[in-house]
């Protein structure tokens, strides 16, 4: 029997997983607008991975017989000032929900719920490599010295992003 309380914070990581897969379904638009065609799907595949995600609590919640209920999700930032914002705002999203699961972690061991516990701890896992993620891309730019302009640095960029184990 999970509490209600622990049941409010998945039912919100539900919602919130689904608005991270449109963050970066918005960035796969945004970067097609811009010629980025590796940022494109670098994001476009990472707004499928948030997707599965969002699944996965959602199965847990089913399972558990916890009520689900979808929200209006909020609409994502749509515009950018050049391709190092953009993956500044993914970073600090990731940020965010990093903190979410660690609440969520933190609440179900103080409830003493161990099942939660043990299903969320997968996602602390995953929010580690997604912010791990996010380092190796900042540094590449730091090694390219890309800061977002035009020009060779920003095609190199592309081209790394389209190819970024994630
Ligand atoms: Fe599902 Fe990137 O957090």
């Amino acid at each position: 029997m999970i509490q209600s309380h622990i049941a409010q914070l998945l039912n919100d990581q539900v919602n919130a997983e689904f608005y991270a897969s449109n963050v970066y379904l918005q960035l796969s638009a945004w970067s097609e607008c811009q010629g980025l065609e590796g940022a494109a799907k670098f994001f476009r595949e990472h707004s499928m991975e948030e997707r599965i995600h969002m699944d996965k609590i959602f199965d847990y919640m089913a399972e558990c017989s916890v009520p689900i209920t979808i929200e209006q999700i909020p609409k994502a930032p749509a515009t950018f000032g050049n391709l190092m914002e953009a993956i500044q705002a993914a970073y600090d999203h990731e940020l965010k929900v990093t903190a979410m699961i660690k609440n969520i972690a933190k609440q179900s061991f103080e409830a003493e719920d161990y099942t939660t516990f043990n299903f969320i701890e997968w996602f602390i896992a995953e929010q580690h490599e997604e912010e791990v993620l996010f380092d190796k891309i900042i540094d590449k730019a730091k090694v390219l010295g890309f800061k977002g302009e035009p020009g060779q640095s920003l095609y190199i960029m592309d081209n790394y992003l389209a190819n970024v184990q994630h």
